[in-house]
């Protein structure tokens, strides 16, 4: 069995509403799903339930194949699920290494052994987090991701107010995670050209549920479907 996350007829929320809606994704090991739509389709609630930050209503979400306990976010990332929040959540009096060092596990790899996948922070090693320009924080943010040793990657709005060049270079290092860790990584985005060309496949959520879903490639080339999908013609929820 190819390991990954799975998740079946997955439905959840906040308080008493609703959010999403049977949801049923599948990402291997070493692939990256984009999972794009528009404000307020759930998104997010989704990465948070994933992450069992959010408690789940209805159906289950694995991780290579192990059904996780419901609402029990230390015991998902122990099992290898991490999440990469849209707000960053640095320690920005801290420095890089510092920022590292808070997040590594026993037995795992230490700060220094990130430079090999990010070295552009190397120059900023002993700078705080906050000094850094907001390309090098979200390196920052995917290396602390990174030292965990993730089995599974949530990645949520990385791009947010970077240039595109930027998040262009940030997208490569995430496919290469996914790549060289055999990580299977959901990467939430609203710069979906470029979402689409650094994923395997893409689902469009609207409304909390799946209203397109496929080869990245081939949502790409057909940006007449995509509109569909985000604004409500002709795609219908599955
Ligand atoms: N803290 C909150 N409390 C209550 N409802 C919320 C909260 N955050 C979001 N919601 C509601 O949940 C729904 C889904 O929001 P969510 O943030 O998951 O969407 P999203 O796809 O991530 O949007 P965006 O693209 O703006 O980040 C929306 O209707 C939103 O109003
Ligand atoms: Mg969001």
């Amino acid at each position: 069995m190819t390991g990954g996350l799975t998740t079946t007829g997955l439905a959840g929320g906040r308080g008493t509403d609703t959010v999403i809606r049977d949801i049923d994704l599948s990402v291997d090991s070493g692939n990256v799903l984009a999972l794009l739509g528009p404000n307020g389709a759930g998104k997010t609630t989704l990465l948070l339930t994933l992450a069992g930050l959010l408690p789940s209503r209805r159906g289950s979400v694995s991780v290579d194949g192990t059904p996780l306990r419901n609402g029990r976010p230390a015991a998902a990332n122990r099992a290898g699920l991490v999440l990469v929040p849209d707000d960053r959540c640095l320690f920005t009096g801290l420095t890089v290494e510092e920022n590292l060092r808070v997040a590594a596990r026993r037995g795992g790899p230490g700060p220094t052994a990130m430079l090999e996948v990010f070295p552009a922070l190397e120059s900023r090693w002993k700078l705080p987090a906050g000094a850094l320009s907001g390309g090098e924080q979200q390196m920052l943010v995917l290396a602390r991701a990174l030292i965990q040793q993730p089995k599974v990657l949530l990645v949520d709005e990385l791009s947010m107010g970077l240039a595109p060049l930027v998040v262009e270079s940030l997208f490569e290092t995430v496919r290469a995670i996914a790549a060289d860790h055999g990580c299977a990584v959901v990467l939430v985005e609203q710069h979906v050209e470029l979402a689409l060309e650094a994923a395997d496949q893409a689902m469009v959520l609207r409304s909390g549920q799946v209203v397109a879903r496929g080869p990245a490639a081939e949502l790409a080339a057909d940006p007449a479907r995509l509109r569909d999908a985000y604004f409500g013609q002709g795609e219908n929820p599955e």
